[in-house]
Parts: structure tokens; sequence; C-alpha cells
């Protein structure tokens, strides 16, 4: 293998994955290639950002299935296994994965999470709402987490984290856009290098 064969999985504004576009263009990321991106909302603003990046997309949608985690999950493993792909980064991705998914690609899925995991982690815990609770308990210091997933929901090892300093006046919003382009932004994109290196290793 040459190149790791990487999958991105979103759900919504992907700036995550336009980092992770801007690092492979930028030769940030050289071990590994984004092959495809895979959205389980058809309206995700991430779907345009692959389609302007030549990247191949595909729509997976769990209501579309009736609702169906099992058919949801199969038809993301079926694409997954077309596409040859070795790395699966859930980039944005709202949407939890069974231990029926997960433990198909042991220390092979990676994800970004807005906080210092165990900090605001676990169910319920995504977007807008993490900081929302970083901010409500009065934390002084936040970040970002990438981290392997397995089937405890933000549960897996941590390959690395970045701290960001809250401050006075911080809406969760402000929090968000901070935490996002002092960690999130370029913790993921080295993740994804560090593994897809070993991974072609
Ligand atoms: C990011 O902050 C990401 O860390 C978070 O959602 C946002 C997605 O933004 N993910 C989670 O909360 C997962 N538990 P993006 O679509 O612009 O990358």
């Amino acid at each position: 293998m040459t190149k790791a064969r990487i999958a991105v999985l979103v759900s919504g504004g992907g700036t995550n994955l336009q980092a992770l576009i801007d690092a492979q263009g930028a030769g940030t990321i050289h071990s590994g290639e984004i092959a495809l991106v895979i959205s389980n909302n058809p309206g995700a603003y991430a779907l345009e950002r692959a389609a302007k990046a030549g990247i191949p997309t595909q729509t997976v949608s769990k209501k579309q299935l009736g609702g169906d985690q099992e058919a949801f999950e199969s038809r993301i493993k079926e694409l997954l296994s077309a596409h040859r792909i070795d790395l699966i980064v859930l980039a944005g991705f709202m949407s939890i994965l069974s231990e029926n998914f997960t433990k198909d690609y042991p220390e092979r899925i990676l994800n970004v999470h807005p906080s210092l995991i165990p900090s605001f982690c676990g169910v319920g815990y995504y977007g807008l709402r993490v900081h929302e609770e970083a901010l409500a308990y009065g934390v002084k210091v936040t970040g970002a987490t990438v981290h392997f997933v397995n089937e405890i929901p933000d549960g897996g090892k941590i390959i690395l984290q970045k701290a960001v300093e809250i401050m006075e006046g911080d809406t969760p919003e402000i929090l968000q856009r901070r935490v996002m382009e002092q960690a999130e932004w370029k913790i993921l994109p080295a993740a994804v290098e560090l593994v897809s290196k070993q991974l072609i290793g």
C-alpha cells in the first residue's frame, strides 16, 4: 500500500473535512488520501466541499432505511469495502456507531471530539452542546481530542489532544469557533497523517 485510503464520515458543515482536504493539498497529509466522503445527512454542506475537491460522495440516511441501525451500518460497510477503505475518519459525524460496526475496524476509526476527553463527552455530548456544558460548568480550559473509536462512545484510546483557553464573555458559538481554529483543524490532520503513516509503514 503506498497511501492509506481514507473515508471521511460527516453530518454537517464539514469544516473538519475541509481542514483534511487542505492538509492533503498542502502535503501535511501525504501518507493517506481521502477516497470517499459519506454523509448521513443528504443536506450536509460537507458534501459540497467534497464535490468541489473532486472526492466521491455517498449519502446513507438512516431515516430512508426505516431507522434501522443494522441496515444503516451494513450499507456503510458495503461502501467502505467497495472503495477499499483502510481508515475511517469521523469528522462531525453525529451518529453513534454500534459495536457491531466498530469491532470490524479496530484502531481503524478516528473521531474528533470538541473537548478534552474525559470531560464533556459520551452519549448526548456533541456539537454546540459540548461547549454549552463546558461554559455552564465554568472550566477555564477546554480543547479537542482525536481518539480511536471503539464500542464505548468517546471511550477509545486517545491519539492527540490540544488545550484551548476559555475567555471572559465566551458564548458557545465563540468558544466552538476557537476550539475548531486552535485545536480541531490542527490535531485532526496531524492524527490522520500519523495513523496513515503507521498503516502504510
Ligand atoms: C466539530 O466541532 C466536531 O468536533 C463536533 O462537531 C463539529 C462538527 O463541525 N463533533 C462532535 O461533537 C462529535 N461528538 P464540522 O462539520 O464543521 O466539522
